[in-house]
């Protein structure tokens, strides 16, 4: 059986940034409160957990002390209202989506209707929204186009799918281009989502079984999966060596191997190891059966 790993995947540039800006603070100023899950990763997150680091769900939760805003970034009306508490706060909102966030405001500010290619309800696409105003919306679907200004942005959530946010501007432009005297697409989709999502696709291409790592909750994780499966490869999203089922290899000889941008390396590496060892165990099973 050979295994073979995705030439780009795992912990992306902003998941590290955020990571080592709440350990820092972490170690230098004691405990840390973050608004959500710093990353959609359980192994991270029980990690940080031991160096203080834990998360609320609701701005309310936030007790006194440090706050971390994660790499998802924030709305600047939870951002008011967070510094409103004086609360010291560490944003690690990611540099790609600041510039969404920036995208989104500017638009906003100039009188577009802002429209976001994502999930509403993700923390990334709500801070979004939030920059840009009251003239804004997300969906995953072409809308309904009621009343609105004549003028349209389109953006899209960092870790969307890339060819399924083209489709979605296409048949925006192609079907209801009538409704606007202008439409202006901006493709926010991340360095590292583009490239981990193109490495998905060569892989896929290549092997006859593709396992994506990744937190179940993890959206980029979700779209590695999505686009393994429509490759025609047989795919299994796994969040770690444990979620491994064996009778899965059955027929399989060559295994791809790709993981989410808040998978760490650790993680990668135990399930590798796991299907060697799987592996290794086959081949002596075989030997001996024909002894
Ligand atoms: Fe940033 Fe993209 Fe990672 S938005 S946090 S580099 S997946």
């Amino acid at each position: 059986m050979k295994i073979e790993k995705a030439s780009d995947m795992g912990f992306c540039f902003g998941v590290r940034r955020a990571i080592k800006l709440v350990e820092r603070a972490a170690q230098e100023r004691g405990p840390i409160q973050t608004l959500g899950p710093l990353v959609h990763n359980k192994q991270v997150v029980d990690r940080l957990a031991g160096y203080g680091i834990g998360a609320v769900t609701h701005l309310d939760e936030l007790q006194h002390g440090i706050v971390a805003i994660t790499s998802h970034g924030i709305s600047p009306e939870s951002k008011a209202m967070i510094e409103s508490r004086d609360l010291e706060v560490i944003d690690t909102t990611c540099p790609f989506v600041h510039k969404a966030q920036a995208v989104a405001q500017r638009l906003g500010k100039a009188g577009y209707w802002v429209l976001v290619y994502g999930d509403a309800g993700h923390s990334e696409v709500r801070g979004v929204l939030g920059w840009a105003g009251t003239n804004a919306s997300a969906c995953l679907t072409v809308p309904q186009f009621d009343i609105l200004p004549k003028r349209l942005g389109i953006l899209c959530q960092t870790t969307q799918n890339q060819e399924r946010f083209a489709e979605f501007a296409a048949q925006i432009v192609s079907s209801e281009l009538h409704r606007f005297t202008e439409v202006r697409i901006f493709n926010t989709i991340c360095d590292a989502t583009r490239k981990h999502q193109a490495a998905a696709l060569e892989l896929a291409e290549k092997v006859d079984l593709v396992f994506v790592i990744g937190g179940q909750d993890s959206a980029n994780t979700r779209h590695l999966a999505e686009i393994c499966t429509n490759a025609g490869v047989t795919t299994y999203h796994i969040e770690n060596a444990l979620g491994i089922d064996y009778s899965w290899l059955r027929g399989h000889n060559h295994i791809g191997i790709t993981a989410g941008a808040s998978t760490p390396d650790e993680v990668i590496n135990e399930v590798v190891a796991a299907l060697h060892t799987f592996n290794k165990t086959s081949k002596q099973e075989v030997h001996n059966e024909k002894r």
